[in-house]
């Protein structure tokens, strides 16, 4: 068993310690933020995650907002942010600021692990570099870099970060060999060993831009089968049943979370650094962003068609939250929607039970009441029970497509979902 220093004490970094400390090793957790530490070490679970409040009960592990237990670390695991800044180029800043604090007290014979998603050639261009200059350690003599990105999915009760398979690259033989050992002690599923730390960096941007170009298709589907009068799920579910070479996504009201709308700009900056464009990618990126406000058109639309403008019009938006029943609201949709609606003048309000500080009503029986109309942008279980003869509203927008044309039509409702 081994001294394990995890960086990061967040969705990705907090399900982790608290694994590694169960399967056995000494695990101290470092995080910049005073008030998560001290959530952590008082037993309080700061992510609201059924995993982490599981796990925390009887845990050694112990967080710190200080960087001292890296002197003695075997493995020292990063899992701080990689997010965009507002024009989307990857924002390497809290990754470097981690990398160096942690190079500074890194000893002779460590492994350092980045978790953290990142593109190709951040280990080899910046990691490495900054590692060796900090520590004044040679890599693969002294120490070893490795990535292993982490495929966590908060909310899925079926994938944990215990059973996700992993895969790996490092910066030398060795190195690869002492990290697959050491994730086989705490997960229970296979890690594909990688050729190399760029191959590992490059799975991870793939996988997650696989997904935001299959989304981009299905999302590209419903604007067009609205003007074309198909319903969009009903034929995804059709196409759904053949059992090969077709894998079923859903358009919405668009995509959010740290990962998905942010990790292909990732690839698409790095590659345009060496003169590729990855126009594919940058399409669907640009598709996805569209979402909101085509879910806004959809809502003037129906508002029109009862005879009322946006303007002045009373609408809730339901949920806050990037996808149902996380406390997560990172990327959100629901803010460019909230954003867009304001603009035009709508008299906005909104609701989220994991949101109750940032949403405007205090309830969902005070949030339904006196509304022209409602935008479902979340569909958090507390959502899916409500019922449209109980609404007192004139339209209703599911940017989820998560209920029944028919029960609105019944309660004269005017409803319109994302292409159906
Ligand atoms: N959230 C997910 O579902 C998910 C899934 C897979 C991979 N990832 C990737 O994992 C990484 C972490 O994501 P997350 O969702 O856990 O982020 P998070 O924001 O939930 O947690 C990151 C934590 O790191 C801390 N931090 C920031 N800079 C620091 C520094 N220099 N030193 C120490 N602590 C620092 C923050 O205070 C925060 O508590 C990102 O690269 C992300 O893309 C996230």
């Amino acid at each position: 068993m081994s001294k394990v220093s995890i960086i990061g004490l967040g969705y990705v970094g907090l399900p982790l310690a608290l694994l590694a400390s169960k399967a056995g090793h000494e695990v101290s957790g470092v995080d910049l933020s005073e008030a998560r530490v001290s959530k952590i070490n008082s037993g309080q679970d700061p992510i609201n995650d059924e995993y982490v409040q599981k796990n925390l009960k009887g845990t050694k592990l112990i967080a710190s907002t200080n960087f001292d237990s890296v002197n003695s670390s075997d493995v020292v695991i990063i899992c701080v942010p990689t997010p965009v800044k507002h024009d989307y180029q990857p924002d390497l800043v809290p990754l470097k600021a981690a990398v160096v604090a942690v190079a500074k007290r890194l000893k002779k014979g460590s492994l350092l692990i980045i978790e953290s998603t990142i593109n190709p050639g951040v280990c080899d261009e910046i990691v490495i570099p900054l590692a060796e200059k900090e520590s004044s350690l040679g890599l693969n003599l002294d120490f070893y870099i490795s990535h292993c990105p982490e495929r966590i999915n908060p909310g899925d009760k079926k994938w944990s970060v215990e059973n996700i398979p992993r895969v790996a690259g490092s910066s030398s033989h060795e190195g690869l060999k002492r990290t697959v050992e050491f994730y086989e002690t705490i997960i229970k599923a296979a890690i594909k060993p990688m050729g190399s730390l760029k191959e590992a960096e490059a799975v991870k941007v793939v996988e997650n831009s696989f997904r935001d170009i299959n989304i981009a298709f299905v999302n590209e589907l419903a604007m067009s089968f609205t003007k074309l009068g198909i319903d969009v799920k009903n034929v995804i579910d059709g196409a759904a049943t053949k059992p090969f070479a077709f894998m079923a996504h859903y358009p919405s009201v668009g995509v959010g979370g740290h990962c998905i709308p942010v990790d292909p700009y990732y690839l698409i900056e790095y590659a345009r650094g060496y003169g590729f464009e990855h126009e594919l990618l940058s399409l669907a990126r640009s598709i996805n962003n569209q979402m909101p406000d085509f879910t806004a058109s959809q809502l003037i639309d129906a508002l029109n068609e009862a005879g009322y403008t946006l303007k002045d019009s009373r609408v809730l938006v339901l949920g806050l939250s990037y996808k149902a029943n996380v406390a997560d609201d990172r990327e959100s949709p629901s803010y460019k929607l909230i954003k867009i609606l304001e603009q035009k003048k709508a008299r906005l309000s909104t609701f989220d039970p994991y949101f109750p500080d940032k949403s405007t009503e205090s309830d969902l029986a005070s949030a339904l009441k006196d509304k022209d109309a409602i935008v479902l942008a979340t569909n958090h279980q507390a959502f899916l029970s409500l019922k449209p003869k109980d609404m007192k509203i004139k339209v209703f927008v599911d940017g989820k497509n998560a209920f029944d044309k028919a029960a609105f039509d019944k309660a004269g409702i005017i409803y319109k979902g994302v292409g159906k």
